[in-house]
Parts: structure tokens; sequence; C-alpha cells
């Protein structure tokens, strides 16, 4: 794992915007770029960053593909705070990405168990994601696997705890409005991607950002199963990096990077 810990949020969203951007740039010249894309508020200003270099730099998205990590169950598509729409409106209406080459679990299916299936397939059948963006709940979730999440899990049906409920309160009217279950990447199914950037920001993910990085691997602690993959970047604030014992190692292997080393 390489840990970067930078000053503020928009020092951890433009590294961020770097390794989608040269992912995609990569990608352009093989089967076209698959990028895996998570919702909640901490990726946001990295689509906003990738929306400006797209308006201001020409990166064009042209050739991206796209899958989200996972999507409430029972709220219709079209519901604003559904992750279809939040994908839509955070990050493809930023940029020239085809809205059809976005896919993600289908929250209204009928049959949840075959959805699942069918979505684990599509990543597959695209080759498998490049880079996935993901970012932390503050129970150790990484898309809605929550604590007790099967290490090798697959996409799947999860009942949300009480705490992310809380926390996702704030996207809608009331704390009732949150649905009680979602469909997630599987820790699986996420663990295929060949690139994983873990995002946190704040004192808020402090204790679960130490729990991942530093902690044992547990189905406690969900997103400690990036331990466990060759090829992760976990991009801190200093806020959310509070916890970590080896802060000033990570501190100082970034600061001795070698130069020929990239993102
Ligand atoms: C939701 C999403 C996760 C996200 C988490 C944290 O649970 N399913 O993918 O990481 O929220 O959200 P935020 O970045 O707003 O703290």
């Amino acid at each position: 794992m390489e840990i970067v810990i930078r000053d503020d949020a928009a020092a951890v969203h433009a590294l961020a915007a770097d390794i989608v951007e040269r992912c995609v740039v990569a990608g352009d010249h093989l089967g076209g770029p698959v990028l895996g894309l998570a919702t909640g508020s901490t990726p946001l200003g990295v689509y906003r960053e990738l929306g400006r270099r797209h308006r201001e730099e020409g990166l064009s998205f042209a050739r991206a593909r796209a899958f989200l990590l996972d999507e409430y169950v029972g709220l219709p598509t079209a519901h604003p705070q559904s992750y279809r729409s939040v994908i839509r409106d955070e990050f493809a209406a930023l940029v020239d990405i085809d809205p059809t080459a976005i896919d993600g679990p289908d929250g209204e299916a009928e049959d949840v168990p075959a959805e699942s299936a069918r979505y684990d397939r599509a990543i597959a059948e695209a080759g498998g994601i490049d880079v996935q963006l993901l970012g932390i709940g503050t129970d150790g979730h990484i898309g809605f696997n929550e604590p007790g999440s099967s290490l090798v899990s697959r996409t799947r049906v999860k009942t949300l705890t009480e705490q992310t409920r809380r926390d996702s309160a704030r996207f809608f009217d009331s704390a009732e409005d949150v649905p009680h279950h979602v469909m997630t990447q599987g820790l699986g199914t996420i663990g295929e991607a060949r690139h994983l950037v873990l995002l946190a920001l704040g004192a808020g993910k402090a204790d679960a950002v130490a729990a991942a990085v530093e902690g044992p691997v547990s189905a406690f602690c969900p997103a400690s199963v990036i331990q466990l993959h060759p090829r992760v970047t976990v991009v801190i604030d200093e806020a959310a990096a509070a916890g970590l014992q080896l802060a000033d190692y990570y501190r100082y292997a970034a600061a001795h990077k070698p130069s020929w080393q990239g993102w």
C-alpha cells in the first residue's frame, strides 16, 4: 500500500484526479479505460477536478466505461439520491463520457440475486476495472460492505447498519427515507480491480482509516481487505490520518518516493 497524507481536501482530490487521468490516457491506447466510481461526498471533488481538466485541458473520457460501486435497493433510479442519478449529475454531466457506458446495479430489479450476478459478469466482460475509487464509511465499510462482509464476497444485497443510515440521512429529507437495503460490489469484486484508490477526509474517518490500514485484516473492518491487494493508494488529509501510528513513516516514504515511480 502507498499511503499519501496531503494537507487538505483539494490536494487529496488533485492526486486522485492525477491517478484517474493517467488511467484514462493510458487506457485510450488500449481497449478504452474502465473506471470504478464511488459515491458519497468524498470523491465529488475528484469529479469536479476531472471536469475542469476536461473543459480546460481537453482530457477526454469519450472511450471510457464506468461501473458504480453500489446502489440503494428499492429507490427509484430517477430519485436524485439514487447513485445512478448522483454519478450522472456529479460526474457524467461534467465530462464527455457516453452515459450509456456507465453501468450500476439496478436497484429496481425484481430479482436482486440475478441482477447482482449480471453486474459481476458485466464488469468481467468489460475486462475488469482499471482504477477503482473508494471512500470509507465511519464503520469501515467500502462500497456498502458493512462489518461482517465476507472478504471474498461478490455483488449482492446488504442491510445497512443504523450508523450508515444515520450517516446517509443528510442526503435525504429525513432519516426514515434512507433505504435499509443496498446492492454493492462485494469485497472480492472490488479486489479484482487493478488499482484501488481509497480516499478519506476529516477527523470523523480517522478511526476507520487506522483500522483499515494498520488494523488486522478482518470482516469487522471490511476496508482492511485492501491490505490483501497488490496495488493500493490511500490518499487522506491530515485529519483523517490522525489515528495512524506510522504516519511519520508514510510522510517520509512519500518524500523519498523514487523519481521513476509514478502513481
Ligand atoms: C456510502 C457509500 C460509500 C462511501 C460512504 C462514505 O456508504 N456507499 O461508497 O464511501 O458513503 O461517504 P462520504 O464520503 O460521504 O463520507
